[in-house]
């Protein structure tokens, strides 16, 4: 099968369409062809060396696919070749085939295009994992979400409006408007305001009751600053930076604040069945009725792949980067 490569660790122009053997589904496996992706900043750290697959997952980049049944394992009887499914891999999505765990497919509702579906997996189970299992959402909770515009923040934003929580977002200022769009309360320009005195601000002095942070270090101490008493900051990445210095232990016990760190790649099969089945009982239905929907940058052809990393490297997508796959067999 094709498939984008790269033979040294590097920048994008190190990526290449070339040829590499087709994955064999085992028993409890899908063959899906693929015909689309989409791209997460773990790519971008994986292709530069510096964020290696999990024992066993593919080399080839790519955390989601969506596409058709191509062949199925033998104790896969729910499925048929044929359907139309996306779904969470360890690795492997860009390339014409893939393998996806049985149990970790989802249908793609209807109407929806393939480019939607495969949109959806890494951001919508991150943001579900963050604020439903780690974070304690529900009605009238108060969430302040980082890079509100980025991929996991469009759809936690969306997945918080929903929940009945309220949402407050930074995001840089060309991306205010998305944001609103998408049921923001609030947004900050992290840039210029001071994010924690805003947040203070709109929840008279109370603070949020959960944080989804991707920055780190550099937000740390206005994070906690902005916790309110029990409150819960959810880390998920070190954008900004990962050392923290002189930390006074008391601001954290003055809020008892619950400091989360969390990863999904790298958790076993049997914790991302149990999310991915979560996910489906609790919000598949609102992608049928469109009432939760991904969101899309841009869509590139896999041949574009380069100019697709460059455009995430520059900060420059509101939601998510679609690579579209053309199978030649
Ligand atoms: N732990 C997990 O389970 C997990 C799972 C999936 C993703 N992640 C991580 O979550 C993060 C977001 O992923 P994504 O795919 O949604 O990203 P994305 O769509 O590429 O968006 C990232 C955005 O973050 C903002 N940003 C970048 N560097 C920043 C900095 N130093 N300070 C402030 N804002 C910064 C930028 O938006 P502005 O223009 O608004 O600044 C940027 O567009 C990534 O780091 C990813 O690795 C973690």
């Amino acid at each position: 099968m094709k498939a984008i490569l790269f033979d040294e660790p590097g920048g994008p122009e190190n990526l290449y369409l070339g040829d590499y053997p087709t994955p064999e589904p085992c028993e409890d496996e899908l063959l899906i062809r693929v015909a689309a992706t989409a791209l997460n900043r773990a790519d971008l750290m994986q292709r530069e060396g510096r964020y290696p697959p999990p024992p066993g997952a593919s080399e080839i980049l790519g955390l989601e696919v969506a596409g058709t049944v191509e062949a199925v394992g033998e104790a896969c009887d729910e499925w048929t070749v044929g359907d139309r499914v996306f779904g969470l891999v360890p690795g492997g999505g860009y390339a014409e085939y893939a393998v996806l765990h049985r149990q970790m497919a989802m249908r793609v509702p209807e109407r929806m295009t393939f480019e939607a579906a495969a949109a959806i997996p890494e951001v919508f189970l991150t943001a579900f994992q963050a604020l439903y299992w780690l974070g304690g959402l529900a009605s009238e909770r108060r969430v302040l979400i980082h890079a509100g515009a980025s991929g996991v923040g469009t759809a936690a934003i969306q997945l918080a409006k929903r929940a009945g929580a309220h949402a407050y977002v930074t995001a840089s200022a060309p991306k205010h408007r998305r944001c609103l769009e998408l049921g923001a309360d609030m947004i900050i320009n992290y840039k210029e305001e001071d994010f924690a005195d805003c947040v203070m601000d709109v929840t008279t002095g109370q603070g949020v009751d959960i944080i989804l942070d991707f920055i780190g270090a550099p937000y740390f101490k206005q994070n906690v600053k902005s916790l309110a008493i029990d409150g819960r900051l959810v880390m998920l990445s070190m954008l900004g930076g990962r050392t923290v210095e002189a930390v006074d232990l008391g601001s954290l016990f003055r809020k008892r604040a619950h400091i989360i760190t969390s990863t999904l790649r790298s958790r076993s099969l049997a914790y991302k069945i149990a999310l991915t089945q979560d996910f489906i009982k609790t919000v598949f239905a609102f992608f049928k009725n469109a009432h939760i929907r991904p969101i899309i940058d841009s869509v590139y052809d896999w041949t574009d792949v380069q100019e697709a990393h460059r455009h995430m490297e520059a900060n420059k997508n509101v939601g998510k980067i679609v690579l579209r796959i053309a199978c030649e067999a």
